[in-house]
């Protein structure tokens, strides 16, 4: 097989890729280790920003998400000083979020491509790359049980943090930055009437998040340990912990049938250079955020948006000029993105190696949010997304 950008991964980086190549006439061919129905149905974070949201809408992908997504203006930050309201349109001004599953979003995209003849072939497993420092690099795949081999132009690495791309950089030339924050989140999805607003909670017992997937399914997380075992989490006592952690008042959460149950790491990665000879990378393949803040996916799709643009330059007037200033422009954005998760993730956890010293600074902290609009709209700029700096 052959085409001028062979594209490893269909997760959401994949997906607006292979969109917005077809849409300026650019072949390309998407391969997926995993079955169409897995990806479909993995589930993961669900805040968009607005860009993002953009982004759907100039795929024409966004017919689904404009009936189904659920515009978010207000986040709330629960402490044991009372509850923070950040208004979002108000402090930023006048932008928001909204809250629609990363599955939702691989659906609309994956329904797009197939429509429009975008060739995403499934249970189709990249082994290795052959030739990246060559202007004809190879993709090895398994396929329908035989191994087969893609030639391209370019390779976009959109595999996800274990994928088969990063790793076929020569190890010496990334620079690896790495903190593993020491706890995950238990994240659960339940058929219960979910909380109105985004709420995020920092409690003595560990941090825990309400947010939603519909207006009857709610996704709410608890903080665990890093290597937790789900078997020790019954139904009760996440209801129990999540009830204490929310500060919930009588009736105020309300409690259902778990549907799904799994364990989120937090942990801060970021490779650089993002690309290697005709090899480029986005997305969690060469960068992720823990998930407070919701940033994973926002951050694949804004890669994605400068590495669309300067293929294309260069397959219209032949110029590279765009893809060498690919790396810097997009991990500008990355460490900003980095920046705000590990803020968030310092400023909600639990973390047992604080000292009653750091405990004090951290409620300082909430305190001070709570009284200044300042802080509060550091928070809110963040959150919906900071503007795209020209590159
Ligand atoms: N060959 C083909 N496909 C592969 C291979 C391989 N060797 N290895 C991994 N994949 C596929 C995975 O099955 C997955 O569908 O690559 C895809 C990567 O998708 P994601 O992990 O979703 O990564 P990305 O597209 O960068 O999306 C960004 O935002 O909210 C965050 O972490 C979250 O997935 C999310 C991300
Ligand atoms: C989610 O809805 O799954 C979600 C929301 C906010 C986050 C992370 C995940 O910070």
């Amino acid at each position: 097989m052959r085409t001028q950008v062979g594209i490893v991964g269909a997760g959401p980086a994949g997906l607006f890729l292979a969109l917005l190549l077809q849409r300026a006439g650019i072949d390309c061919v998407v391969l997926e280790s995993r079955s169409r129905d897995y990806v479909e149905n993995r589930v993961r974070a669900g805040v968009l920003e607005d860009g993002t949201t953009k982004l759907m809408e100039e795929l024409g992908a966004a017919d689904r998400l404009r009936r189904e997504g659920m515009p978010d203006k207000l986040l709330d930050i629960r402490f044991n000083g009372g509850i923070i309201h950040i208004d979002m349109p108000k402090l930023t001004p006048g932008r928001i979020v909204t809250v629609y599953g990363q599955q939702e979003v691989v659906k609309d995209l994956i329904a797009a491509g197939l429509s429009r003849g975008v060739p995403i072939l499934f249970e189709a497993e990249a082994s290795h790359l052959e030739g990246l420092t060559t202007d004809r690099p190879i993709v090895h795949f398994n396929h329908d049980g035989q191994a087969k081999t893609l030639e391209c132009d370019f390779i976009a690495g959109c595999d996800g943090f274990h994928g088969i791309c990063r790793p076929a950089i020569p190890e010496h030339l990334l620079t690896v930055y790495d903190r593993i924050f020491p706890f995950g989140w238990l994240g659960i999805l339940a058929e219960t009437k979910p909380f109105p607003e985004m709420s995020y909670s920092n409690h003595e017992r560990g941090f825990s998040l309400a947010s939603r997937r519909s207006p009857k399914l709610a996704r709410l997380y608890v903080q665990c340990a890093i290597d937790e075992d789900l078997a020790g989490w019954s139904d009760r006592r996440i209801w129990d912990e999540l009830q204490t952690r929310l500060y919930a008042k009588s009736g105020e959460l309300a409690e259902g049938p778990i549907l799904q149950k799994g364990v989120t790491p937090c942990r801060a990665y970021v490779a650089a250079p993002m690309n290697y000879g005709r090899l480029y990378l986005a997305g969690d393949a060469v960068h992720i955020v823990p998930p407070t803040g919701a940033k994973g996916l926002n951050l694949a799709a804004a890669d994605i948006r400068v590495l669309s643009r300067a293929l294309i330059e260069f397959f219209r007037i032949g110029s590279s000029a765009r893809l060498d200033r690919y790396s810097g422009t997009c991990l500008k954005r990355v460490w900003k993105g980095v920046r705000y998760s590990s803020y968030m993730t310092s400023l909600l956890h639990r973390f047992e190696a604080h000292t009653p010293f750091e405990r004090q600074v951290q409620q300082a902290e909430l305190e001070y949010i709570a009284g200044s609009v300042a802080a509060r709209t550091t928070i809110a700029e963040n959150y919906v997304g900071l503007p795209f700096e020209e590159d």
